[in-house]
């Protein structure tokens, strides 16, 4: 993707660009995916003994990215946009209690998290031939779309790291010296 397009865009363009792009089509692939991925790691649980964990990989990869990107939805997002109209009053105690809760520098390492969930479960499909010969097209799929999911995410984490988190640290800053 060209990421200099990115350099044109306001900050609040961005922030419906991230939600748009990436936190919807997220949230509607991860709740499709989960039936698969359950029904694939209980079929090969015996004879492909790593599949096992993938169902538990894939189990915390959700449920952490979710709970991240609920803190951006609601909170985040949301007081960026306030911010950049001049609108996020920083004399209200109740909104610097919500900026506390949003860690700029812990949903960073959350990020580094992801990229090692996905890693290690594209690296567990990564020997689809282990499986059953009549499975191994399915197995592939299932790799293609986490190939597909982690590619996405370095895109979005790119563009949070470097746009969205920077402003939120010069917002926590802000409300600290308060
Ligand atoms: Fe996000
Ligand atoms: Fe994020």
């Amino acid at each position: 993707m060209d990421r200099s397009k990115f350099n044109d865009m306001s900050i609040i363009e961005i922030v419906n660009y991230l939600t748009d792009n990436f936190h919807i089509p997220l949230k509607n692939l991860l709740d499709k995916r989960w039936g698969n991925i359950v029904g694939f790691s209980n079929k090969h649980n015996d004879d492909y003994p790593k599949v096992k964990h993938l169902k538990d990989l894939y189990g915390q990869l959700e449920n952490e990215i979710l709970k991240h990107m609920k803190k951006e939805d609601d909170i985040m997002f949301p007081m960026i946009i306030d911010y950049e109209n001049n609108k996020l009053d920083l004399s209200n105690e109740e909104i610097i209690n919500k900026i506390d809760i949003v860690d700029g520098h812990k949903m960073e390492s959350e990020h580094e998290i992801f990229q090692y969930y996905l890693n290690t479960i594209i690296e567990l499909l990564g020997n689809c031939e282990i499986v059953e010969s009549e499975d191994v097209p399915e197995c592939n799929e299932i790799r293609e779309e986490f190939i597909k999911i982690n590619e996405d995410l370095q895109e979005h984490i790119y563009l949070e790291d470097i746009f969205i988190y920077k402003k939120w640290k010069e917002i926590e800053k802000k409300a600290d010296g308060k």
